[in-house]
């Protein structure tokens, strides 16, 4: 195992991502007395250490409350320095201020734009030496600036120091659903194109764009949740068992089976935009970005091949969830049910907001006749996630734990899936707030397949 890093800095200290996430995620983990090292905050604004802590303790209040006991240890531990990430001054005051930390964890919770001159800076000032250091979506736009990303940052760091998260990873239930399909028995043999007739994943969001309009123009649903999130979810649920328990064995897993997936084609998607999107502020009155997206994806190798692979995310849509459906298919020949039992068997993996594991069975309805109904198993059924999925990356990427990070690789094949469909290749469509999308949806479904809308309790 590699060694624990020993001191935490954080870039862009007095931005929106810090206060949202770091902050309660550094106090959790204080919390749980798995952290206790230097917090270094690093932003331009003339700030004093005292400041930054005022920010911590209103970042907490908003999210999740203050612990006055952990909270006086953050403040203890919290340091900040004030200075441009093109300036050497900057990285020199870093130095001194991590003292005798050997190997310092560095977050960059500042726009892409930035991660070349703050890469470099760390590297030229001696602070990149043992580190590590995270990274946040967006990993490029297309294929070519992820590949770009990717050189930047190999530039100052080698790849088993660079920590990509992909938050949706940092689940309760998606690391369920990785320990599930490989805990179990049961599920090895008919995880095949032998036995799933389809496989789906929706992820539905009852709200807008909340007010980052701006933001969304400029990656639409398709670069925003599926190029990462969605493919992300798909590789678990369809790679090869890990090799071993080596770091790099479920990237390897991964990266294979995301290289199996086939490049998109634009008849095989749908793009929907929710009527008003276009009267958002920051959105273009004729903006062609969408909201929603629907696709029929196709995995060639031997596991797969053949068998349809569904994957639509939206926001505006009727509920808030985020659900994967593998279904098998009906016995054959049919011995009972051969009119009524068209309802196959089925695994359900809910993975947002609660996190619930069933098995859709048929068995036999009282009486004389040997007719039957569905039933549903659970499995597993938790409410909520007791720990952010912040809290549980940050901590893992300071243990070097890469398990859960997306390697540029993997990220560089998921661009690769998604590319032909970027940009207009595919009209927009629109859909009524409230819809599952454009009705023109039901014919990225194929033959006698159809969506399961999730309808969270
Ligand atoms: C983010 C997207 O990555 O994931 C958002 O940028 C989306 O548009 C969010 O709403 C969903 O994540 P979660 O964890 O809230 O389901």
């Amino acid at each position: 195992t590699s060694p624990h890093s020993d001191a935490f800095v954080f870039f862009g200290a007095t931005g929106d991502l810090a206060y949202k996430q770091v902050f309660p995620a550094l106090q959790a983990m204080i919390k749980r007395g798995h952290f206790d090292m230097p917090v270094i905050g690093v932003a331009r604004s003339k700030w004093t250490d005292d400041q930054l802590r005022d920010r911590a303790r209103d970042s907490l209040e908003k999210h999740g409350g203050v612990d006055a006991d952990a909270f006086k240890k953050l403040s203890a531990r919290l340091q900040y320095i004030s200075g441009d990430y093109q300036d050497d001054a900057t990285y020199q005051q870093l130095h001194n201020a991590l003292g005798q930390a050997q190997r310092p964890l560095h977050y960059l919770a500042i726009p892409p734009s930035m991660f070349k001159a703050v890469t470099k800076g760390l590297a030229k000032s001696g602070c990149a030496k043992n580190a590590r250091v995270v990274v946040e979506k967006p990993f490029g736009r297309d294929l070519a600036s992820a590949q770009s990303l990717n050189r930047t940052l190999h530039e100052s760091f080698p790849e088993e120091a660079i920590f990509r998260i992909d938050h949706y990873l940092g689940k309760e239930a998606v690391e369920n659903l990785l320990y599930f399909r490989f805990a179990n028995t049961f599920l090895e043999p008919v995880w095949c194109r032998q036995h799933v007739a389809s496989v789906q994943i929706t992820m539905a969001e009852q709200f807008g764009v909340q007010g980052r309009g701006a933001f969304y123009e400029e990656v639409g649903a398709i670069r925003d949740v599926v190029q990462n999130h969605m493919l992300q979810v798909m590789a678990l649920l369809t790679m090869e068992a890990p090799k071993n328990s080596d770091p790099d064995s479920i990237p390897d897993a991964k990266l294979q089976v995301l290289n199996a997936m086939r490049p998109l084609l634009p008849t095989e998607v749908v793009r929907g935009q929710f009527q008003g999107y276009r009267e958002e502020d920051g959105v273009a009155h004729d903006s062609q970005v969408e909201t929603f997206a629907a696709l029929r994806l196709h995995i060639d190798n031997v596991r797969w091949k053949g068998v349809p692979i569904y994957i639509r995310a939206g926001k505006e849509m009727p509920v808030t969830c985020t659900e994967v459906l593998v279904e098998l298919k009906p016995p054959t020949p049919p011995v009972f049910d051969a009119d009524d039992g068209a309802a196959s068997n089925y695994f359900r993996f809910r993975l947002s907001p609660d996190v619930l594991i069933t098995v859709g069975a048929r068995v036999k309805t009282p009486g004389k006749s040997m007719t039957g109904t569905d039933t549903e198993l659970i499995a597993h059924h938790h409410p909520d996630d007791e720990m952010t999925p912040y809290e549980r990356l940050l901590g893992d990427a300071l243990a070097g734990n890469s398990a859960l990070f997306t390697r540029g690789d993997t990220v560089e094949a998921a661009w690769r899936v998604v590319e032909p469909i970027l940009g207009n290749a595919v009209p927009i469509i629109e859909y009524q707030p409230g819809a599952w999308g454009p009705v023109e949806t039901a014919r990225v479904i194929a033959g006698a397949d159809r969506w399961h809308d999730p309808k969270p309790e």
